[in-house]
């Protein structure tokens, strides 16, 4: 069988807007599944002093994130279609985020399935290791089950305190997958974490 390499200079971009906002002395924030993008451009245009990334693994969303940001110039913003637990352990510095959002992450209840699940405690680890000291991580989840789940996996981590949710722009603003849930009339639970 031919042998296929990974072409790692296809995420210099990811790295390079991680620096830009180093040189720049900006804040950085990251959406990890953002998915419709909603909140993530509701974030962007509240909060322009800030750099925003964000990691999409389904091509139509960063097709229809990278159109908006053609179509309006937007310069403090860059996404990029990948799997956040394949790039964030090899491209992201350490210390390169003020705050990380993963806002209704797909749950997989059959057993088969659960190697994909978003937080475990590699994972984890990998958030702890991108964001910066005093960085905060915004979880919403609309299925109870899971977020009992995640609180349990951050109960290992004694580094990550529980904190204030700070993403305003998400308390103020419904995603696609929160308006589903409350349609659902599912409990829509959010929790935070300090570095
Ligand atoms: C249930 S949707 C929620 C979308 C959006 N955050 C919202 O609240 O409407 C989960 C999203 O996470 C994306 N996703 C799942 N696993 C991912 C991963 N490992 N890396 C990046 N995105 C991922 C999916 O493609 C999907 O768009």
């Amino acid at each position: 069988m031919e042998l296929h390499f990974r072409d790692l200079s296809s995420h210099e971009e990811f790295q390079n807007f991680i620096k830009r906002a180093k040189d720049e002395n900006k804040k950085l924030y990251l959406e990890i599944g953002y998915g419709s993008g909603i909140v993530l451009r509701k974030r962007v245009e509240k909060e322009v002093d800030v750099l925003h990334m964000g990691l999409e693994i389904k091509g139509k969303f960063v097709k229809k994130m990278k159109k908006y940001t053609e179509k309006y110039n937007v310069e403090n913003l860059y996404v990029e279609k990948a799997d956040a637990k394949y790039i964030l352990p090899r491209f992201a510095a350490e210390n390169s985020f003020d705050k990380i959002f993963i806002y209704y992450p797909d749950p997989w209840w059959k057993k088969k399935h659960k190697k994909y699940i978003l937080f475990d405690y590699y994972f984890i680890a990998d958030l702890y290791r991108a964001l910066k000291k005093g960085g905060t991580l915004n979880i919403q989840t609309d299925v109870v089950d899971y977020f009992e789940l995640i609180k349990s996996k951050f109960e290992y981590f004694n580094e990550f305190k529980e904190c204030d949710f700070d993403d305003i722009v998400a308390l103020e603003n419904s995603s696609t997958f929160e308006i589903k849930g409350l349609e659902k009339g599912h409990v829509l639970s959010k929790i935070a974490y300090k570095k």
